[in-house]
């Protein structure tokens, strides 16, 4: 089995720095005991340096989003030139920056690969809107967010690439996709990937999104094709986001450190 990915977004959350710092200490906590799985917490951008004194060592940064660009006219952006250093992951592509921010599947490719160019392991995230999960149209937006999100990238081998998978319909939502559903879609993205570069396909850890909770994530990470999980509202709970962790640990069979 692949070394699971936990990885908490914690989207504009918590309100103050405060409780940005102590979420972070609790959850290094529960990390240091899921040894075997690769724990990433990702704050707002502002606190990045400051979670980063707290978070020492269990747990990996990430950044919720970047821009591809390293300097410029562009308000407000953060580009992979200030996130190197202090953030090792970068979500790209989340469905609230497609829905919100305008994010196409085109610049979703383009920040994949300036990520991968700046050493930061892109977190790719893709996902059929309700809709389109009721036309039938799940697999082909699949298939064209995942080749739009990785067409930058020259090979997938050595680029760090975690893909999620996060119907929409299911974040934040409590009405999760079911385990062989969404082993289904990463079984669909493994083979895009093989495709795209046989050698590495098996090495890409595959995330699953929506609605994860410390009741659900074990029998996710139980599919073959799934390798961890990309953790909303859960992730503000040191508890539930610790037994997330524990549930990876048990996934992989180990006792933890
Ligand atoms: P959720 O969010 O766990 O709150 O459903 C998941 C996500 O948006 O990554």
């Amino acid at each position: 089995m692949r070394r699971p990915v936990i990885a908490g977004n914690w989207k504009m959350n918590p309100p103050s720095l405060d409780e940005a710092l102590s979420l972070a200490a609790a959850i290094e906590v529960a990390a240091v005991a899921a040894s075997d799985v690769t724990t990433v917490i990702c704050p707002p951008t502002i606190w990045l340096a400051e979670v980063a004194r707290v978070a020492t060592g269990a747990t990996a940064l990430g950044a919720q989003t970047m821009h591809f660009e390293e300097r410029g006219a562009f308000t407000g952006e953060t580009s992979p030139l200030m996130l190197a250093g202090l953030a090792s992951f970068v979500i790209l592509g989340h469905s609230e920056r497609r829905q919100y921010d305008g994010e196409t599947d085109e610049g979703v490719g383009r920040k994949v690969a300036s990520a991968v160019a700046h050493g930061l392991r892109p977190i790719a995230a893709v996902g059929e809107r309700a809709e389109e999960r009721r036309a039938g149209e799940t697999e082909a937006v699949i298939d064209r967010q995942v080749r739009a999100a990785l067409a930058g990238l020259d090979r997938i081998g050595g680029s760090g690439l975690v893909v999620a998978y996060e119907p929409v319909w299911a974040i934040g939502t409590g009405d999760a996709a079911s385990p062989a559903d969404a082993q289904a879609v990463a079984s669909q993205i493994r083979a895009i990937l093989r495709e795209l570069d046989a050698d590495a396909a098996d090495e890409v850890p595959i995330q699953y999104g929506g609605s994860v909770t410390d009741a659900n994530a074990l029998e996710f990470f139980g599919q073959p094709d799934i390798d961890g999980a990309l953790v909303g509202g859960a992730s503000l709970k040191p508890e539930t986001f610790g037994a997330i962790l524990r549930a990876g640990q048990a996934a992989i069979g180990g006792d933890g450190a």
